[in-house]
């Protein structure tokens, strides 16, 4: 018997037989979009790693089961807010035409879902940061929701529109105010420091919007009207204190964690608040 090198190289290496070889096995080369999708996945990958949220790399984002356009600049809307959606539906669900006002409206996601699911509703729509301004004409415009106004003004100070319409009234107002006490603001999680300072902070205590917000606009609510307020989980009933104080019904709801979130205030009839 012969010997032979192939041989003992096929057999050592349990190759194949020769012939398969005959033809150059085909080297898969990426195409170019192949390439730049990778490159462009690396970069999102580098961001979510960081610590930028997944709903700004996304840009976009579900809130009552409608999605809304966002990016830096603009506060992610939480599921816990639904709940404040969920209070002035029911506040509302036997008015035909319904005023609401949203103050600190941020993508918009509370307004432009009351005007969504009630189309006769006529919903106003404060915002301070022109980023989110934007956001919400954008957010508007998705879903092609002819029922929202929307304002840059300023919930502290005064908006010109409202300060000149002082009869304007709303038979709800709600808000989910920046609520965060400005001392607490370097120890939020990584992921939260994305989002614009102006959407958090609350001033010293926390509570500077709803002082305002008591001050300033429940003059615009109707008699027997209701103002609808997320807060955060140690401040409710600082909260209803401060309105029941100045003769106003007040109490604080859970939210779906059970945690004490949603302050409710009615102005009764015959009330004579008029500050
Ligand atoms: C906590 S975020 C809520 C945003 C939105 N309503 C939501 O629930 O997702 C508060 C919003 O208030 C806005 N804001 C801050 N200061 C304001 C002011 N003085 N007047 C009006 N809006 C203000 C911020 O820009 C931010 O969009």
């Amino acid at each position: 018997m012969s010997y032979d090198a192939n041989d003992k190289f096929n057999v050592e290496h349990n190759a194949k037989p020769e012939t398969e070889f005959e033809t150059e096995p085909e080297i898969e080369f990426e195409t170019e979009p192949e390439i730049e999708f990778e490159t462009e996945l690396l970069k999102l990958l580098e961001l979510r790693a960081s610590g930028m949220p997944l709903q700004y790399i996304l840009g976009e984002w579900d809130f009552y089961g409608l999605t809304f356009r966002l990016g830096e600049g603009v506060l992610i809307p939480r599921p816990e807010t639904e709940k404040l959606v969920d209070v002035v539906l029911e506040h509302i669900k036997e008015n035909k035409s319904p005023m609401v006002l949203d103050l600190c409206a941020g993508t918009g996601c509370i307004g432009i879902t009351i005007a969504k699911l009630l189309p006769f509703s006529k919903v106003f729509s404060i915002e301070k940061s022109t980023v989110a301004y934007e956001y919400i004409k954008h957010n508007i415009a998705l879903h092609k929701v002819d029922n929202v106004s929307v304002f840059l003004g300023d919930v502290i100070t005064g908006c010109n529109h409202f300060v000149e319409n002082d009869r304007l009234k709303f038979d709800v107002i709600v808000s989910n105010p920046p609520y965060i006490p400005t001392f607490e603001l370097d120890d939020l999680q990584v992921e939260v420091k994305f989002e614009p300072k102006m959407a958090l902070d609350g001033g010293k205590d926390g509570l500077i919007f709803y002082r305002a917000i008591k001050d300033r606009w429940l003059s615009h609510l109707k008699e027997d009207g209701t103002l609808v307020m997320e807060c955060g989980e140690t401040q409710g009933d600082e909260i209803v204190s401060m309105f029941s104080e100045e003769g106003f019904i007040a109490n604080c709801d859970f939210d779906f964690a059970g945690i004490k979130r949603v302050v409710r205030v009615i102005r009764q009839k015959g009330s004579n608040y008029s500050s």
